[in-house]
This record gives C-alpha cells, sequence and structure tokens, in this order.
C-alpha cells in the first residue's frame, strides 16, 4: 500500500509518510518558468498540461509521498459565476457576497464545465504517478469560502463575514449550504478521476466564537463528509481547521473526519494525548523553520516525529511553503524524515 494511504489506515510504515502543503509554487524556479508562460494564476489552474507540470514539480525533485493537486480553492466561487482575479503580489479579489438575491442567485449557478480542466488535470496526474506516490484532492470547506466570497479579498479578521454571520446567520447558512453542494459535487469528480485522499482547507477557522463555530464551521463540514462518505465509505478525509485552539477535538469528533491536519501551534503533548489516539495527525512544522532550515529545523522536526509518530501520522508543515524557502531545506527536511 503507498505509505500515505497506509498512514491513514492506521497500517505500519517503513519512515513517516511526508508532503507539504502547497509544496508546488513560487519557491520552485521550475514553478516560476511555467508561471510565466501564462496571463494569470486561474489560466495555469485550468490548463491540464501545465497544471499537472506543476504538480509533479516537487515530487521529482524531492520524491515526496504525496502529490497534491494544483488547483485553489477559489475556483469553486468562479466556477459559481462570481468574479475571482488574483492580482499579481496582491492575492485574490473577488465581488462581495452581500444580500440575499446576491445569494439566492448562487442556488443553480454553478457550472462544473468550469471545472473539468481540473478534473482532467486529475486524470493526468493518476496515471503519471507511480505506485508509492498519492493523489490528494482537495477543496475549500465551506466556511473559509464563504470567507473569501464575502470579504473580497484575504483579511486577518473577515469583518464583512462574521457580520454576516452574526447579524444575518439564515443568510450565511444558506450560502454554506450551496457551497456544500457544489463542492460535493466537485470532490466526487475529482474522487472519481483518481483522487485517493481529500483534504478540507479551513483556513479560517480560528475566528469565531465557539457556538458559531460549531454552526458555521462544523455543520456544513460535517454535511460534506456525510455526502462523500455516502459516495464513498473509504475515502481517507482530512480537515485542517487552521487555527482552532482548543476547538480542534471538537471539530475532529463533529465533522467525522478521519484525519486532521495541525497547524503549528498546536502543541504536541495535547495532540498526542486527545486527538493521537482517535484520528490519524498531519503536521506540523512551522513554515518559517522550513526556510531557516539547519539544526532548528532538524530538532524541531525531530521533535514532532518522536512526539506523534510512528503510526497514523503525516509529516506536514503547519501551513504552507512560503515564497522565500530554499528548496535544499526542502531536500535536508525529506531526509531527516526519513532517517527517523
Ligand atoms: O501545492 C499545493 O498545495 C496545491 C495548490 C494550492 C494552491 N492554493 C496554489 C496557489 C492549494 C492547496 C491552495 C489552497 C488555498 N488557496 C488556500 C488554503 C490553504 C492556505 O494557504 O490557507 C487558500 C486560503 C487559498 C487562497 C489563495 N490562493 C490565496 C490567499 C492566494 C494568494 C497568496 C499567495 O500565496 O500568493 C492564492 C494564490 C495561490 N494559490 C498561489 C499558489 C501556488 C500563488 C499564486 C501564483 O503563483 O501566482
Amino acid at each position: 500500500m503507498k505509505p500515505l494511504l497506509a498512514a491513514l489506515n492506521r497500517q505500519p510504515t517503513k519512515h513517516p509518510p511526508i508532503w507539504l502543503m502547497r509544496q508546488a509554487g513560487r519557491y520552485l524556479p521550475e514553478y516560476r518558468d511555467i508561471r510565466r508562460r501564462v496571463t494569470s494564476f486561474l489560466e495555469l489552474c485550468y490548463t491540464p498540461e501545465l497544471a499537472t507540470e506543476v504538480t509533479l514539480q516537487p515530487i521529482r525533485r524531492f520524491g515526496l509521498d504525496a502529490a497534491i493537486l494544483f488547483s485553489d480553492i477559489l475556483v469553486v466561487p468562479h466556477a459559481l459565476g462570481r468574479n475571482v482575479r488574483f492580482l499579481e503580489g496582491e492575492g485574490p479579489q473577488l465581488d462581495p457576497v452581500e444580500t440575499d438575491r446576491d445569494v439566492d442567485a448562487l442556488t443553480d449557478g454553478f457550472r462544473m464545465a468550469v471545472l473539468d480542466p481540473v478534473i482532467e488535470t486529475v486524470t493526468r496526474l493518476r496515471a503519471a504517478l507511480d505506485d508509492q506516490t498519492a493523489l490528494i484532492g482537495f477543496a475549500g470547506a465551506p466556511w473559509t469560502v464563504a470567507c473569501y466570497m464575502i470579504d473580497g479579498s484575504t483579511s486577518r479578521d473577515w469583518p464583512k463575514s462574521r457580520h454576516m454571520a452574526f447579524g444575518a446567520p439564515d443568510r450565511m447558512d444558506r450560502l454554506l449550504a450551496a457551497l456544500v453542494e457544489c463542492t460535493e459535487r466537485y470532490l466526487v469528480r475529482q474522487v472519481e478521476a483518481g483522487a485517493e485522499v481529500v483534504q478540507l482547507f479551513e483556513s479560517w477557522a480560528g475566528i469565531l466564537p465557539d457556538t458559531a463555530f460549531e454552526r458555521f464551521v462544523i455543520r456544513p463540514t460535517a454535511d460534506l463528509v456525510e455526502r462523500l462518505r455516502q459516495r464513498f465509505p473509504t475515502l481517507p478525509i482530512v480537515g485542517f481547521p487552521r487555527g482552532a485552539g482548543a476547538l480542534y477535538e471538537t471539530y475532529a469528533r463533529g465533522t467525522g473526519v478521519v484525519g486532521v491536519s495541525l497547524d503549528s501551534t498546536v502543541p504536541l503533548s495535547w495532540a498526542r494525548e486527545r486527538l493521537a489516539p482517535t484520528w490519524v495527525v498531519q503536521g506540523n512544522l512551522d513554515p518559517m523553520l522550513l526556510v531557516v532550515g539547519g539544526s532548528a529545523m532538524d530538532r524541531s522536526a525531530r521533535r514532532i516525529v518522536e512526539q506523534l509518530g510512528p503510526s497514523g501520522f503525516i509529516f506536514n508543515l503547519g501551513h504552507g511553503v512560503v515564497p522565500e524557502t530554499p528548496p535544499g531545506h526542502v531536500e535536508a527536511l525529506v531526509r531527516t524524515v526519513r532517517s527517523l
């Protein structure tokens, strides 16, 4: 069995499997070469030949245990008919969803055909990967995608999204229900095309009080997980509720995921006691330690493996690889983790 799938099934592996969030991207010169060939980031996501190539670049270079489909969480609002732009150096920009009318327009507004090229990329990837390297599909979790759709660009505290959650909770529920629906359809297509694991990115799990977390993070995710499980009973689903803090355990229990991806602030001893016995844990090296490299990175990586390994554990970062990361440090990290 592929090491990543073995770990997700709590089977022993020779070494902890390792992959890295944002393992494809601007820190790799070969990515920047391909990126220059297209005029927009979305064009890269929607060109199967190029998206396949950039997905495979870190696999060829580092021999990681999994490839993650190259795409973005914001292709879903794009396929819902929202205007989504990625401006150079400024991150994503969307026209904000504000009114009940805006939300109503999303129902039946999903055009799966917009995402057909992404599915074609999944098909090509599965054919290209060897029998040791797993293919991870993904989507943004409903709350996080809603945050981008409502606030319109990356924010530290997402004021419009929290305003809608507290001031018009029924509107928020309907927006999240629309996202559950189309995210399910999108992920079903990814799995049918060859994705072997699905990761749900809840990057903005950490901005809500607990009752709102229950309603707007856990409930829609549990709904999505349940629908996927009906279609694919053995599909491993991993959730990444970044910043959820003390709510990590509530999230894992309430959503029904088999694995949780830990951000770098989750204490290892707590994760070992409260999460690891029940859920596969993934994480959680601080991405800045990958920039620093050397003995600081090595020591931290060893501690993570000692505390969370050996079984039911996947090595990863606590968030994505940053552009200033020296590729040589990724190579060194893979060597360290494989030596343990
Ligand atoms: O290698 C991989 O991990 C697969 C590809 C992937 C991308 N984005 C490519 C990307 C994945 C899994 C994502 C997820 C994603 N996208 C998340 C969840 C994880 C997280 O980081 O919290 C979020 C919030 C987004 C939305 C998004 N996309 C932002 C905020 C930005 C701008 C910030 C930035 O790093 O530029 C993006 C753009 C983006 N997505 C890039 C890449 C490689 C950089 C754009 C470019 O190369 O021009």
